[in-house]
């Protein structure tokens, strides 16, 4: 045998060898392919978890709910639990579940629909309860806000409650401003009705919450409180909650902490530096309120004046 007989003999070998290790390779690949498959969520939610953050998460208990992360759709039995990225499923009932209320009377509205808001806002004894719950920390949110928002608004300000529910709120403001008008917007038939019954002198509207039904430039305070982080497209009902405002008003936007609410039906979780980051794009004083924790942000819009001012500059 040449020299060069001899190797091309080994080259060929050599090859043959590669050729059965990409084999092995690929029917490896196949078989882990085949596996991955058929439990994507629980072998792809692990690993991700292990390496990550877990406050991004919730547990869902497998069968408990359906539930829909993009695209897919998933339920199982019920003795397993699955870690599912926040904002990423709706949850609806499945045949033969009953809402939960194990967790409070707030959780009937998890799935976040107008109907789930009109049976809580709509029954004077589970409002009662919703109230009272967490020793009180819905009335405490509300006159905690009150508190700190009273001192900006001037007497006759015409102020808006976006996500008003009965007018909770709204009432509060009015106890410490009596001579505002009051304004509100929402989803659920029974909290406008709610709210009507205990402002008469105000006006509500049934409204979905994306536009809002109101012209530019409408109020001098706009409220959004506890019910951003409800909407699909928070950034654009922002720009509306912002447009709605007139020059040298305010709007003020109260979330919950993002970094320790796990509360199912929001689509949203802010934690402070998130909600800095948010609301970037508008200038906003963000602060925590001391009581409840709950962050608070406060957009001034500028006056004529400031506008005018500015250009010139
Ligand atoms: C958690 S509650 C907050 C109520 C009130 N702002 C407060 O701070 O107590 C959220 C409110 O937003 C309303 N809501 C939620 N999603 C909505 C939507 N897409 N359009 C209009 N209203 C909505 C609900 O009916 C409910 O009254």
């Amino acid at each position: 045998m040449t020299p060069g007989e001899n190797r091309i003999q080994r080259d060929s070998a050599e090859a043959r060898r590669s050729t059965n290790t990409t084999g092995w390779i690929r029917r490896i690949a196949a078989a882990l392919r085949k596996a991955l498959g058929r439990f994507p969520y629980r072998i792809v939610h692990r690993s991700r978890v292990a390496a990550g953050d877990l406050s991004k998460y919730d547990v869902m208990e497998k069968g408990m709910y359906d539930f829909v992360p993009k695209g897919t759709h998933v339920h199982g039995p019920k003795s397993e639990f699955l870690l599912i990225r926040k904002n990423r499923y709706r949850l609806s009932l499945i045949p033969g579940q009953s809402k939960r209320t194990d967790c409070g009377v707030g959780w009937i509205t998890e799935d976040n629909a107008a109907t789930s808001y009109d049976q809580l806002w709509g029954d004077q004894t589970l409002l009662s309860q919703f109230h009272a719950e967490g020793e009180g920390v819905r009335r405490k949110l509300i006159e905690e806000i009150a508190d700190h928002v009273a001192p900006l608004i001037a007497d006759c300000a015409r102020v808006v409650d976006i996500g008003c529910g009965v007018g909770d709120l709204l009432m509060a403001l009015r106890n410490r401003r009596p001579s505002i008008k009051t304004f509100g917007c929402d989803f659920s038939e029974k909290a406008v009705a709610g709210a009507k019954a205990r402002l008469p002198e105000g006006e509500f509207v049934r409204h979905v919450i994306k536009d809002l039904p109101y012209g530019n430039q409408a109020f001098d305070v706009v409220l959004c409180t506890d019910t951003l982080e409800h909407l699909e497209q928070p950034a654009l009902v922002v720009e509306e909650l912002v447009r709605i405002c007139a020059a040298g008003g305010i709007v003020v936007i109260v979330v919950p902490d993002g970094d320790v609410d796990d509360f199912s039906g929001h689509l949203w979780f802010w934690g402070d530096r998130a909600l800095r980051t948010f609301l970037g794009p508008w200038t906003s004083d963000i602060k925590r309120l001391p009581k409840t924790k709950e962050l608070m942000a406060v957009i001034r819009v500028p006056s004529q004046a400031s506008c005018a001012a500015e250009a010139i500059r």
